[in-house]
């Protein structure tokens, strides 16, 4: 081997031994850096004549090429490796299943409050939402109740602090003071044309939401849920509600192997008033009468305040309890399960 092939062979070497890009870079500089061996090479060939010249120069440039060769060949094989640590360091195992999010799901009040919206509203009625901090007028005052008026006790009303008779004073104790609410609003849309004697459309609406009474037991929560119905119109008589409310048990159960009992009652905004009883007629629960609702004609002084002459206009009314629906359609014995938030009995609504 000559002195210039063994220069390439010692520089390829030396770039082969060094593990690192600086590294790398200090070797290139004892071959070609300023006073590095080319440099010297190229010294040596001051005393050289011409055609010696000619010769040895082109051999010095073939050396110094292969030279630049190794070194790229190197400096790619570092930055190589170098990108190999990376990806291995940055690795993505893409086949690791996902950290999972545990699914929510709705109450089973709440699918019970659904399923009624649903069927009420295939019917014909509309969904309305009122407050749940009431007036004493609404919640009671127009909904014939007068101050001294005895039924006020059959209530135990949480009142807020601060509050007057006029202004938000209670927790609604039902959904009846919907009745009015909405009623009156109707009423408000309609006051033109019932004062040109033409008459408005019938109001059929439905009210869901929460309301409160100072009562915990296993049948009875502090805060429970409602739904009130209210159809008034022109026409319409006790035996719309009949069956309107059959048809909503028969649809609610999916049974049609059930009977309904209107048991006379009193309420003091229906007259006359009926607590509406089920009895299915097969299954866990024949032959027992389970109360649902309460319901009634709705009272002459309720019509009136809410805008309408009690003389053409009548209506019906009824107040359930999604709470207990729930319990009799998935067979739940305690009514403090639903607002104890236990995930394993929530749960179970969800499949
Ligand atoms: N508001 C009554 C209650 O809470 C139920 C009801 C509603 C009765 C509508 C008649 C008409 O018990």
């Amino acid at each position: 081997m000559n002195e210039l092939d063994s220069l390439v062979a010692s520089a390829r070497e030396l770039f082969a031994q060094a593990a690192t890009p600086v590294e790398l870079e200090n070797a290139k500089a004892q071959f070609l850096g300023k006073a590095g061996k080319m440099t010297e090479l190229m010294k040596g060939m001051a005393q050289l004549s011409v055609e010696e010249k000619k010769t040895r120069g082109a051999a010095i440039n073939v050396t110094k090429q292969a030279i630049e060769a190794a070194l790229t060949e190197r400096r790619n094989a570092l930055a190589e490796a170098q990108l190999q640590v990376q990806l291995q360091a940055e690795r993505l195992d893409v086949t690791l299943p996902g950290r999972q999010r545990g699914q929510g799901g709705l109450h089973p009040v709440s699918l019970t409050l659904e399923r009624i919206e649903g069927i009420f509203a295939s019917m014909g009625f509309e969904v309305a939402e009122g407050p749940e901090i009431e007036s004493d007028w609404f919640n009671f005052t127009a909904l014939n109740t007068p101050e001294d008026h005895p039924a006020r006790s059959m209530h135990d009303t949480f009142y807020v602090e601060g509050g007057t008779p006029q202004a938000p004073n209670l927790l609604r104790t039902h959904t009846s003071p919907m009745q009015v609410r909405h009623a009156v609003q109707h009423v408000k849309r309609y006051r033109n044309q019932l004062d040109a004697g033409q008459g408005m459309p019938e109001i059929r609406v439905i009210a869901p939401g929460r309301t409160y009474r100072v009562d915990s037991d296993a049948t009875h929560s502090p805060m429970f849920h409602q739904c009130e119905g209210l159809w008034i119109g022109e026409n319409v008589s006790f035996k719309d509600l009949k069956v309107v409310f059959t048809d909503f048990c028969k649809t609610f159960f999916e049974s049609d192997d059930l009977v309904l009992r209107f048991r006379p009652s009193f309420f003091p905004f229906t007259e006359p008033s009926a607590e509406v009883d089920i009895q299915f007629q097969s299954g866990p629960l024949a032959g027992k009468w389970l109360e649902v609702a309460g319901s009634g004609q709705v009272h002459p002084n309720v019509v009136r305040n809410m805008g309408l002459d009690p003389e053409r206009f009548i209506g019906f009314a009824f107040g359930m309890g999604p709470d207990r629906l729930t319990m009799l359609r998935y067979g739940v014995n305690d009514l403090r399960l639903f607002f104890d938030g236990d995930i394993r009995f929530l749960s179970q609504f969800n499949k």
